[in-house]
């Protein structure tokens, strides 16, 4: 793929959807690969790290057939896997190497999870600790806890785990392994993260329990097997969101996508900014689904920090282009976790905008970033991270002269046709055509 060169662009006026959820297409196929029969999975995300979990179920003897791009029929085998030939190669994807970690090691038999350069340096010290407290056998081959990562698994005991971090990924490994256990497992975390997993048990019929912070659940139960509908990931929406939000007459709708309340802080903080902003649900069948509307405004700071934090995780590198918008200083705080996800995203963003011309101070765990002032085009790097190719794409759009990103491959992990649908934008004369929610209240 070559690089991108974006240009400064006029008011965005379009109406769009956005491919399915990433989170969601990951749990769909395992749950389902877990379940008592055959499962339609509509909406899937066929982008790299999902495709890394569909290859890792089909190594672990569960037959999936692909009706289309987006359609899986998935054949359930009522929990059981058969033991891979080979290592199973999780690709740049945390999500699958962590889950996958949870469902292996109730499983008897061997298993080695393998994973990119990025994804070789990421912490897996917070999947094997509870992990191990349940009986597995997990060593990591790599230096302080990071893969390869060997999983001996077998019967497994329950815990009560009370989690350091506000990690969905950590959550849902602690539970798919509680599946597997004899008894009733919980874990407690410390602030609410994306509850997908928890929801989608619930709609396979596996009914856990949830309680304030904690979820619980029985082992030993299957799945049943049932349909399911993933919608648009709002976390691609929120490179489309920004790009509207931060320029005055602009307007976009964003059709069929999912709008979990662990999941929609990204409104939350752009309406702060000063956007108009609306959302309506119009299904809830497994996950809530629905249309967002933005119309653009002069953004002014805000401060993004706390319990927000796990809402808003894979849009601050938007959120942080949005500040650089925006009039006055905005503050990020309590997101350390940036600095272990595809890269070191504080660090990538502070670049990035630093060579744009924005003023940002970096400090351990977030940003202070003082907007408001012309951008200018650069060269930028990906730094083989898809959200930071992405939001800096957007940057571009509001800069002077040209920017290019290079490295930019990597957005095939989350959103494949991320540029055609950013020309496709650029090119659509007349903007939304669907009044769909003029009449929602503000
Ligand atoms: C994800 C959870 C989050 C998020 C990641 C996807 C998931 O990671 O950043 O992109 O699907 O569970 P953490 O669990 O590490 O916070």
């Amino acid at each position: 793929m070559s690089d991108w060169k974006i240009r400064r662009a006029p008011t965005i006026k379009a109406e769009l959807e956005v491919p399915g959820d990433k989170s969601i297409s990951h749990r769909a196929v395992m749950l389902a690969a877990m379940s008592n029969g055959t499962c339609v999975i509509r909406g899937f995300l066929a982008s790299e790290d999902c495709l890394c979990t569909v290859a890792a179920m089909r190594a672990l003897g569960i037959e999936i057939e692909n009706a289309d791009e987006t359609t899986l029929i998935i054949h359930g085998k009522r929990r059981v896997f058969t033991a891979p030939k080979h290592d199973i190669d999780c690709g740049n994807s945390g999500t699958t190497m962590r889950l996958l970690a949870g469902l292996l090691a109730g499983q008897p038999f061997r298993s080695r999870l393998i994973g990119d350069a990025s994804l070789s340096k990421r912490p897996m010290k917070r999947v094997m600790e509870p992990l191990t407290k349940m009986g597995a056998k997990i060593t990591a081959e790599g230096k302080d806890g990071r893969p390869p990562l060997v999983i001996d698994g077998g019967d497994l005991l329950p815990i009560d785990y009370i989690s350091p971090v506000a990690s969905a990924q950590v959550k849902s490994a602690v539970l798919l392994a509680g599946m597997f256990a004899k008894g009733k497992t919980s874990v407690t975390e410390p602030s609410q993260s994306r509850n997908h997993t928890e929801r989608m048990l619930e709609y396979f019929l596996a009914r856990p329990q949830k309680s304030d912070l904690t979820v619980s659940l029985h082992g030993g139960q299957t799945p049943e097997s049932r349909d399911f509908q993933v919608p648009g990931d709002i976390s691609s929406a929120a490179f489309w969101l920004v790009a509207a939000a931060a320029q005055p007459r602009s307007h976009l709708i964003i059709k069929n996508v999912g709008l979990n309340e662990t999941r929609t802080g990204v409104l939350a903080v752009l309406l702060r900014m000063g956007a108009q902003v609306r959302e309506i649900v119009e299904t809830e069948d497994g996950e809530p689904l629905g249309t967002i509307e933005v119309r653009g405004a002069r953004l002014k700071a805000t401060d993004i920090a706390g319990k927000e934090i796990p809402n808003v995780i894979d849009e601050l590198p938007i959120l942080a282009v949005a500040a650089a918008l925006a009039h006055g200083i905005t503050t990020i705080g309590d997101a350390g976790e940036l600095r272990v996800k595809e890269t070191d995203r504080l660090a990538a963003i502070a670049t990035n905008l630093r060579a744009m011309g924005a003023q940002v101070q970096e400090t351990e765990d977030g940003l202070q970033i003082a907007g408001g002032a012309p951008l200018h085009g650069a060269r930028l790097d990906s730094f083989g991270d898809h959200r930071i190719a992405m939001a800096f794409a957007v940057a571009g759009l509001f800069a002077e002269g040209e920017t290019i990103i290079t490295n930019t491959e990597c957005v095939n992990t989350s959103y494949p046709g991320f540029m055609a649908a950013l020309e496709k934008v650029l090119k659509e004369p007349s903007g939304p055509q669907t009044p769909v929610i003029t009449s929602l209240p503000n």
